[in-house]
């Protein structure tokens, strides 16, 4: 057999190099040839994730919110490794995540566990912050709250997009605090999607995210919370500010700390006092078609709505319908008797809790999203606005209303 042809040794050699070859050629610049598994928490595999951190690497780790892509919070090479695997840009800071205390030693100063950790810079902190950190540290970890605070010199500057603060939580999912209890250093993980996409809530939707490119995805089941943290920023005098809505409600937080928090968001080049949140794009967690927020619940769509949405339909071969609550197939045969004129438009109906409950809502509002989005038919996601000023309805309204931002 010649040594060219199938089956012959130079054959192999150059279809293994235009293997290798293509594995690098990605549209990013970012190796999608690995090959990546899901490993049910075992022991020896909290081992084996923690093994691959301290060598550099980044792996998935669930979270009571959502799945992270964790790397060494104070190594510059996991940190650059986890901008490039989601193709974030570097100027979105990441969050650092802080095991718990083991049990028995209660923490009796937050700040100075922070400034332990080599965290935070307590030397501008007022006594006012200082109690208010301790409040909210006391309260609400571990759990989804994540605390922007004066830096220390210590945290790379990748990990802080250059910001004189940086964004602490102490997850509360047990799967999470073994792996920070296994690597025993503060991790960075920001939420394992690509940059811009919906966030991930399930190791399979890891594995769509970012299949191909890390080795490890630990499966710690579906998040409870399944929205992101609420971040808030404890200024060196004590104001607070939320930069963003999630799974710690702001009436709590203003409630632990007896004072009100401003819930204005600065732009990024802002130079007035609030410190600005350079993460927080209009459009962020886009699914990859649009998305519109309609102008009413389907049931209460009045006939000059239903003609605005037959404009956006115009072009659109089916239709995505994300419910807040109810039946889907009355909501489906609601809408059909609407838009009666488009009777070859496809539907597709979620609806994120058939009860009205908040709690399973946010739970479902990504793999929801994701549903619809991944469907072959739908052209063009439609979702009830949901009037939330509070809590995870809050949460839920500012998610929504960035994947509606995106186009
Ligand atoms: O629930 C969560 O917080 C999840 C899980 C994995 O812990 N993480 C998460 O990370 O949502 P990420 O990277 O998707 O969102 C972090 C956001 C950034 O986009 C940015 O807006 C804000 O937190 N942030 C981080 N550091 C900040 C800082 N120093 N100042 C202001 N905002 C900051
Ligand atoms: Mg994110």
């Amino acid at each position: 057999m010649p040594l060219g042809e199938p089956g012959g040794i130079f054959y192999f050699q150059r279809v293994s190099i235009i293997k290798v070859i293509l594995s690098f050629i990605t549209a990013n610049g970012v190796d999608t040839s690995v090959s990546t598994v899901i490993l049910p928490p075992t022991a020896e595999n909290i081992d084996r994730a923690a093994q691959a951190l301290a060598a550099g690497e980044v792996v998935a780790m669930p979270t009571e919110t959502v799945y992270g892509l964790a790397g060494v919070a104070f190594d510059d090479q996991a940190l650059a490794k986890i901008f490039s695997t989601k193709e974030r840009p570097t100027f979105d800071p990441l969050i650092v995540h802080l095991a718990s205390p083991e049990q028995g030693s209660e923490v009796t100063d937050w700040v100075e566990h922070l400034a332990a950790w080599q965290l935070i810079d307590t030397g501008v902190l007022s006594p006012t912050a200082r109690e208010r950190v301790q409040r909210l540290a006391s309260e609400f970890w571990p759990g989804p709250l994540t605390l922007v605070l004066p830096k220390s010199p210590a945290v790379p500057d990748l990990a802080t997009s250059g910001l004189p603060t940086v964004a602490v939580r102490m997850p509360r999912h047990p799967v999470a605090q073994a792996l920070l209890k296994a690597i025993g250093q503060p991790l960075a993980a920001p939420s394992a999607n690509r940059f811009g996409r919906i966030s991930p809530t399930s190791a399979e939707h890891v594995l769509t995210e970012l299949g191909g490119r890390i080795e490890l995805i630990l499966d710690g089941g579906p998040c409870e919370i399944g929205l992101e943290s609420t971040v808030l920023a404890v200024q060196a005098g004590g104001e607070l500010t939320l930069l963003r809505p999630g799974g710690t409600p702001v009436s709590a937080i203003a409630a632990a700390v007896g004072a009100a928090v401003q819930t204005r968001q600065p732009s990024p080049n802002s130079t007035e006092a609030a410190p600005a949140s350079p993460g927080l794009l209009a459009s962020h967690y886009a699914p990859s078609k649009p998305l519109k927020i309609l102008p009413a619940a389907v049931f209460d769509l009045q006939p000059h709505e239903v003609e605005q949405v037959e404009t956006w339909l115009a072009d659109q071969r089916g239709l995505g319908l994300l419910l807040q609550t109810g039946e889907t197939s009355a909501a489906a045969q609601h809408l059909r008797t609407l838009l009666a004129a488009r009777s070859d438009l496809a539907i597709e109906v979620r609806t994120l809790s058939r009860t009205g409950d908040t709690l399973e809502a946010a739970r479902r509002l990504f793999a929801s999203l994701r549903v619809l989005d991944e469907s072959p038919q739908v052209t063009l996601v439609l979702a009830e606005p949901v009037a939330g000023t509070e809590g995870l309805a809050h949460a839920i309204a500012d998610r929504l209303r960035r994947a509606s931002a995106a186009r």
